[in-house]
């Protein structure tokens, strides 16, 4: 699975009031994993947002503000009421995890020691490690939410790996935040997913536009290239293809889907008797048309029609039009001649 990008509709520690706008946006995006803080909006508004969210088939968090006991108690309650999928957050897990038990709601807590506010995460590697250990051990806590960039320490990525590490869990870096080499940091350093709100929200990270929906797209984009999400092909048109090359009998590579290649060949006259010990093979005739001859019968193949030659069945390729163009999809390991020695037998395959 790769990084996970969690959407906070937060400004300062709140909620926006705008959040429902901006929940559309995110979501019409494929953003999948969205939060938000139970200060700001009226839980009636928040159990909405929490709704559109999970009806949408994203997951929902909620991150607690208050690192006194009653309020995060108070936070533990409303997640509970909302119907929240992950609490995040917080530091009084002994108060909170009765509150949770039974809900079926995940429940990432802070591990080290969080001071004032804004937070900052104080203590050593060791310190912040240790705790996120011996949070990490409890039943009911699924993971650990690391406010590392709120950490004063000089290696905010060991600090992650050490906690990381230490957990054994996922942890998610939550706050400060805003630019590609950061996630990228984050990723390396093991961390589960990462949280961005007043960033985007703000028009901070660097896009082509501070407009939210291009500050998330530009967001998504970067994840899903550090996950190795980006796809590096373009579409192909098959006349342009077939247009590139002249030669009979010499196939192309055109793609590639796993282990099988889409090879174009043209084919002219009668090829050679020939069957695969190993590889099947398919025949989509693009232009032409073409004769399959097997040793107790034969196939004429029209164009647009296909045909499949399971291994070790003998088959001799005719092309009963001037040049015929087919598409072959088989596996990367197949020889075009099969088994038998013939001059048209073709090893290194150019690629168009
Ligand atoms: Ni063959």
């Amino acid at each position: 699975m790769g990084l996970r990008f969690i959407f906070m509709l937060t400004r300062n520690d709140r909620t926006v009031d705008d959040a429902a706008k901006h929940l559309e946006t995110a979501l019409s995006l494929g953003v999948r994993h969205i939060g938000f803080k139970d200060i700001g909006l009226p839980v009636g508004d928040l159990k909405a947002l929490n709704a559109t969210i999970q009806a949408s088939g994203a997951t929902s968090y909620l991150e607690v503000v208050s690192l006194d006991r009653d309020s995060e108690v108070v936070s533990a309650k409303a997640a509970v009421d909302i119907g929240i999928n992950i609490l995040l957050g917080g530091t009084r897990v002994d108060d909170v995890l009765p509150v949770l038990k039974g809900t079926g709601i995940e429940y990432y807590p802070f591990p080290g020691r969080i001071v004032g506010h804004p937070s900052v995460l104080e203590g050593s590697v060791e310190e912040i490690a240790a705790s996120a250990r011996d949070l990490a051990s409890r039943d009911g806590v699924h993971g650990l939410d690391l406010l590392a960039y709120r950490s004063p320490l000089p290696d905010i990525p060991g600090l992650i790996a050490a906690v990381c590490k230490a957990a054994g869990k996922p942890v998610i870096v939550a706050g400060s935040i805003a630019d590609k080499d950061r996630i990228a940091l984050v990723r390396q350093a093991g961390a589960t997913g990462f949280t961005i709100g007043t960033a985007a929200l703000d028009g901070e990270y660097p896009a082509n536009g501070i407009e939210l929906e291009t500050q998330l797209a530009a967001i998504v984009r970067d994840v899903a290239n550090l996950n190795g999400h980006l796809s590096p092909f373009g579409k192909k048109g098959l006349d342009t293809a077939f247009a590139s090359f002249t030669e009979t009998w010499s196939p192309r590579i055109a793609g590639q889907v796993n282990d099988m290649q889409i090879k174009l060949a043209k084919f002219e006259g009668d090829f050679t008797w020939h069957f695969h010990e190993r590889e099947d093979e398919l025949f989509l005739v693009h232009r032409g048309r073409l004769l399959m001859r097997f040793r107790d019968r034969e196939e004429v193949v029209e164009e647009g029609e296909f045909i499949v030659v399971p291994h070790g069945v003998e088959h001799c390729p005719v092309a009963l039009t001037e040049t015929c163009e087919v598409v072959l999809l088989e596996p990367a390991t197949t020889i075009n001649t099969g088994t038998a020695e013939d001059a048209r037998k073709v090893e290194d395959l150019a690629t168009v």
